[in-house]
């Protein structure tokens, strides 16, 4: 095999089909590493979004490999100048890391190097604005049935979204911030999460979650994302739920149960009314048994919503914590998802899922958090200026 060939699957140059996958493997099993000078790895590492604009980034952008979602409880006595305070020094520093420059006084400054795409994305709990004696423009979500949710995954005043291609700038950012809110505020939990790495597989390609099913399909994509996501004023909102997946239940199902319980194909993606991933679901469409092909209780039925201003941006990553002693995963995802109005786009399909969710039977929902996520800033600016200042 050629240094160029092997530079093309490393970078996903070449269609990562299986015989991509064997000759990756090849090389990391040794076959003269030494040879790949960059590799083409540094384009990954040395990759930038953008931290200033009139919207926050981490929302709209493809999601980077690996994230760390950071809420913090606000220390008492925390009024509006001192958040001012915190918030001028959290985008200071945000702003540097996200561009591959140090943070103030970083003391590990050659990990700021490789950025990969790091975003840094706030977000303010209803706690946030109780402090600065605001109105919340977001409130805890309604208890659903299926809720087991756990104090260690939930709530939160301030909430950073920490995402990039590499966990190393992960870990590095997230220690920096930390730093940061020290004075003013709390760790109250850190979730940290994985997609696919950069290169594994084409990025237009939607991704697996960690019950093998494709996520991601139905998602508003283009300006239809405008349409969901952003306030005019470059603001939104953002739901984390840590959802636990039963896996060792979901391994013995047949992939006809697992396809019913979804209303989508495992393999292709395609929904069971239809025969390509991106086919529009139809619900009318009967099957040869004379029943809806797209069964009432599957996840994508109770899902589904036509009106693009009421469809919610999904942006969840997987976990995967030590499993317990019987080798029970302990797994899931950390559910984010970004819309214009909670109470609107989010609760009702929420409601829906608790109502009637064949998946429910395999998922649990252990964490619950909101958070407002106010706009973006321009150079020199501090992210909650507006509402704070
Ligand atoms: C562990 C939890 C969950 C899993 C494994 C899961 C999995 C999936 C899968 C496989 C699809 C079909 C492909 C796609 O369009 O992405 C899907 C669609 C969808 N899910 Fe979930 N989901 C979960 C939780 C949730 C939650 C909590 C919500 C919102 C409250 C939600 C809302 C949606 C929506 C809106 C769609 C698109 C429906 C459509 O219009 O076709 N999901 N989900």
């Amino acid at each position: 095999m050629t240094i160029l060939s092997r530079r093309r699957l490393l970078t996903g140059g070449a269609v990562a089909g299986l015989g991509a996958v064997a000759g990756a493997g090849a090389v990391a099993a040794g076959a003269e590493p030494a040879t790949l000078p960059g590799a083409g790895t540094a384009d990954v590492g040395t990759a930038t979004v953008a931290f200033h604009g009139p919207r926050q980034a981490g929302v709209a952008e493809d999601p980077p490999a690996h994230a760390a979602f950071a809420a913090f409880t606000l220390a008492p006595g925390t009024d509006r100048a001192a958040l001012a305070r915190m918030l001028r020094l959290l985008t200071d520093d945000a702003a540097r890391l996200t561009q591959g420059v140090p943070a103030l006084g970083d003391t590990d400054a050659p990990l700021a190097a490789l950025p990969a795409r790091l975003t840094v994305t706030a977000g303010f709990g209803p706690g946030l604005y109780a402090a600065a004696g605001l109105p919340s423009p977001v409130a805890d979500l309604p208890a659903f049935t299926i809720d087991r949710l756990e104090k260690r995954w939930s709530g939160g005043d301030l909430l950073l979204q920490i995402c990039a291609d590499d966990p190393l700038t992960v870990a590095h950012t997230q220690r920096m911030l930390i730093k940061d809110a020290r004075p003013f505020a709390a760790v109250r939990w850190v979730q940290q999460g994985f997609r696919r790495s950069p290169g594994v597989q084409a990025s237009d390609h939607t991704q697996r979650n960690v019950l093998g099913q494709l996520d991601g399909t139905a998602n508003p994509r283009g300006s239809l994302i405008d349409t969901a996501v952003w306030n005019p004023d470059g603001s939104t909102t953002l739901v984390v739920r840590r959802i636990r997946a039963e896996i060792e239940k979901w391994d013995i199902l047949s992939v006809t149960d697992k396809e019913n319980a979804v209303g989508r194909r495992m393999m292709s993606g395609a929904p069971l009314s239809g025969a390509a991933e991106h086919d529009e679901p139809d619900f009318t469409t009967l099957d040869a048994s004379g029943l809806p092909a797209m069964p009432d209780f599957a996840h994508v039925t109770r899902a589904h919503v036509t009106d693009p201003a009421l469809k919610i941006l999904r942006r969840p990553y997987n976990y995967d914590a030590a499993p317990d002693a019987a080798g029970n995963p302990d797994a899931g995802l950390i559910f984010a998802s970004y819309q214009r109005d909670i109470a609107r786009q989010y609760v009702p399909i929420q409601q829906r899922l608790a109502d009637k969710d064949l998946l429910n039977e395999w998922i649990t929902p252990i964490g619950s958090a909101v958070f407002a996520v106010p706009p973006g800033c321009a150079p020199g600016g501090w992210i909650g200026e507006q509402l704070l200042s």
